[in-house]
């Protein structure tokens, strides 16, 4: 699948490190990632993500893939999904992890009815209400924005995306309330992260598309 990133903002190239002085509780800006988040959040299709790639430490296969329905993981700080394992393949599927829970077992009783339609045409967009589109006549590959916020998001879909979405969502949720604390357990545990209640996630839908662009508006006096 092609991936190409058309107009995007970086990061400042930097190093994550831990701090090993004490604390001087500094007060936290918010990052682009944090705008853009509460944004698009706005538009009721998810979680916004940030870094949309697939981790080029995942196994080929899963990033062939990407994301998909079925996937347990948690949404880092910089808006990347972290993928942990996934609840419809079998234990042996090379996108799992070698030391899933004894007692994991594949959810294989229901079929997953999967819905897929191309939602966003072409060149559409995803954006904050108070930004309007101002220009593109039709020839020109460029797009242009305006806005008078002091913060706002958008998300440009040059080859438009197709919405992936379960549609038998009980059967899941009674999967997933029998095997959370387990899953926990072994996220916390075994997978050494610090999941927080309510912050692993259940894939049950996503939009996937072959290019994006994204920016954000941050014009506020701090
Ligand atoms: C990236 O993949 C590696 C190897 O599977 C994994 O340990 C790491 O947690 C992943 N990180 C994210 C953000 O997906
Ligand atoms: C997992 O770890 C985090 C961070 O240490 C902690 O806040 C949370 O309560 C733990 N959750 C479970 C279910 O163990």
């Amino acid at each position: 699948m092609r991936t190409c990133l058309l107009y995007c903002i970086f990061f400042p190239a930097s190093l994550k490190c831990f701090k090993t002085s004490s604390p001087t509780n500094l007060p936290q800006q918010k990052t682009n990632y944090d705008i853009y988040r509460e944004q698009l959040e706005l538009q009721r299709r998810g979680i916004p993500l940030w870094i949309p790639e697939s981790n080029g430490s995942s196994s080929k296969i899963y990033q062939r893939t990407g994301a998909t329905i079925g996937d347990v993981g948690i949404v880092t700080p910089f808006g990347a999904f972290s993928y942990v394992f996934n609840i419809c393949l079998p234990r042996d599927h090379p996108s799992q992890p070698k030391n899933l829970p004894e007692d994991f077992k594949p959810i294989s009783s229901t079929p997953m009815d999967i819905q897929k339609f191309m939602e966003f045409k072409s060149g559409s967009h995803l954006a904050s209400k108070t930004i309007h589109k101002i220009s593109n006549d039709g020839r020109s590959t460029d797009f242009i924005f305006e806005t008078d916020a002091s913060e706002a998001a958008i998300l440009m879909l040059p080859e438009g995306s197709v919405a992936h979405d379960l549609e038998n969502i009980p059967q899941i949720k009674a999967y997933a309330a029998s095997n959370i604390e387990s899953w926990y357990r072994y996220i916390n545990g075994t997978r050494g992260r610090q999941a927080k209640n309510g912050e692993i996630r259940l894939v049950i839908g996503c939009d996937k598309t072959t290019s994006w662009g994204m920016a954000v508006i941050d014009s506020q006096e701090r």
